[in-house]
Formats: structure tokens, sequence, C-alpha cells
């Protein structure tokens, strides 16, 4: 029995393809026949495969439907997550989708799932990445206080629905945790994060997020050991459509 995790599919079945690069990138191409394969080569029947997040280009859940059903065929029990471009999910209407789909697809949101003796956390997160003002030495000189305020926002509601998660995780007796994000726990201007200091509060073993695409954006954020926890990126083009073993 393993744990696996990979993010952003970004698949289109039945949906308008909304990154033409998809299609010609080196990294991305036939991603859904390289993906599946490596899933069966890999997965067995009694292991679990987080997806974090960016499942699908779809508006809705009907442009998603043939997504998850391709997801559905994957080995393996199968644990979602929120990313920024998952449009057919709204974060409270998440008990409808676990309705729906359960239990081939399990859509995790401000709750937990069990994976041995550890709780599987997971929220979108947020990271502001600007728009900071560099100058010609790449330093930054200024940001736009207004997206600031919105983006502060964000990600303390973010932060919330984490820290509630956990709690509830371990008002049932948890003690492990693994934490996913879809956003890096960082920007690309610090180190530390309201989100590195809720991995350390409830001590969580690992900290995995995806999001970042394309040589220029896969080291954006904190990766491997960073004071106790460790930290990975597992979004699909950055592990060329392997998924990453987490815990045996
Ligand atoms: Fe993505
Ligand atoms: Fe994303």
């Amino acid at each position: 029995m393993s744990l696996y995790a990979i993010g952003d599919l970004h698949l289109h079945f039945s949906s308008p393809l909304k990154a033409e690069a998809q299609l010609y990138d080196p990294l991305w191409k036939n991603h859904e026949e390289r993906f599946k394969r490596n899933c069966e080569n890999l997965l067995m029947e009694n292991d679990t495969l987080v997806l974090v997040g960016d499942h699908s280009w779809g508006k809705n859940l009907e442009e998603c439907e043939a997504d998850f059903e391709y997801i559905r065929q994957l080995p393996g029990r199968k644990i979602l997550t929120r990313g920024n471009h998952d449009m057919f999910w709204d974060a409270k209407k998440t008990k409808r989708l676990n309705e729906r789909f359960k239990p081939e697809l399990n859509f995790l949101q401000d709750g937990y799932e069990v994976y041995g003796d550890y709780a599987l956390i997971a929220t979108k997160g947020y990271t502001f990445e600007g728009p900071y003002y560099l100058n010609y030495k790449g330093e930054v000189v200024g940001y736009d206080a207004e997206k600031e305020e919105h983006a502060k926002k964000l990600v303390e509601r973010e932060a919330q629905r984490l820290i509630k998660s956990f709690e509830k995780a371990k008002a049932d007796g948890y003690k492990k945790f693994i934490m996913f994000l879809h956003y890096p726990p960082t920007n690309i201007m610090e180190t530390d994060s309201v989100f590195t200091e809720i991995a350390e509060t409830y001590d969580a073993k690992e900290v995995i997020y995806a999001h970042c695409h394309g040589y220029k954006r896969f080291h954006d954020s904190i990766e491997g050991e960073y004071k106790g926890r460790n930290y990975r990126l597992v979004s699909g083009d950055f592990l060329s459509w392997v998924p990453d073993k987490i815990l045996d």
C-alpha cells in the first residue's frame, strides 16, 4: 500500500483547451496517455493517488465529465484537491460533489482523508506573486498595494480552512499529518509564510504543492528538507507525469 501525489492534469477531453502550449510543449505532449500508462505501471488497487488541483479546463461539471471518467479509470483510490483552475468546484458545495462522485472520486476540502495513521489535509492555498516592481538588478522597489490587500484576504481565508481541517483531524485523534496545497507554500521572494507556519504548528511530515509549470517556475518555492519537514513540488510536467511516492 502506497500514497502517491501529482497535480495539474489540466484535462480537456470535453472542454476548450485554454493553454495551446499543452499541445506542442515537449513536457506536455500526449501527457494524458503518458500519465495513464505510468499510473498503470506503478499503482496497485490498494494504493492512494492524490491529485493536487487543476484537474480540468472544464468550466462546469458537464464539461468535466469525460475528464472525470479518465480519472475514474486510473488505478487505486483517487483523492482530488482544489486548484485555481477548477471552475467546476465551489468549495462550499464540496459535499454535493462527493455525494455525486463517491466512492470512485473523493473531493477533499474542509476536512481530511485517512491514509494509514495519517490524516491528509488539503486546501488550495494562495501565493501573492506581485506585481512587484523591480529595478534593473531585479531588486523589489515597490508593489501594488491594492492587489496585496486582496491577496491578504485570500491567504487568510485559505489559512483558516487549513487550520479548521487540522483541528478536526486532531480532535478525532490523528497525530500524523500530510499537508497538500495547490499553490506553492511561499512566493518567490519569501522563505516563510502562514502556510509554512501552519505546517510547523501541526508538525506535518510533508508539504506537497503543485501549480508551478515549466522550467522557469519549477524552483519558485521550497524544495526538500526545511525546518524539519519535507517540501515537494508535484506538478505533472515537473514529474514528467510519473506520480511521486509520498509514503509506503
Ligand atoms: Fe496548473
Ligand atoms: Fe494552478
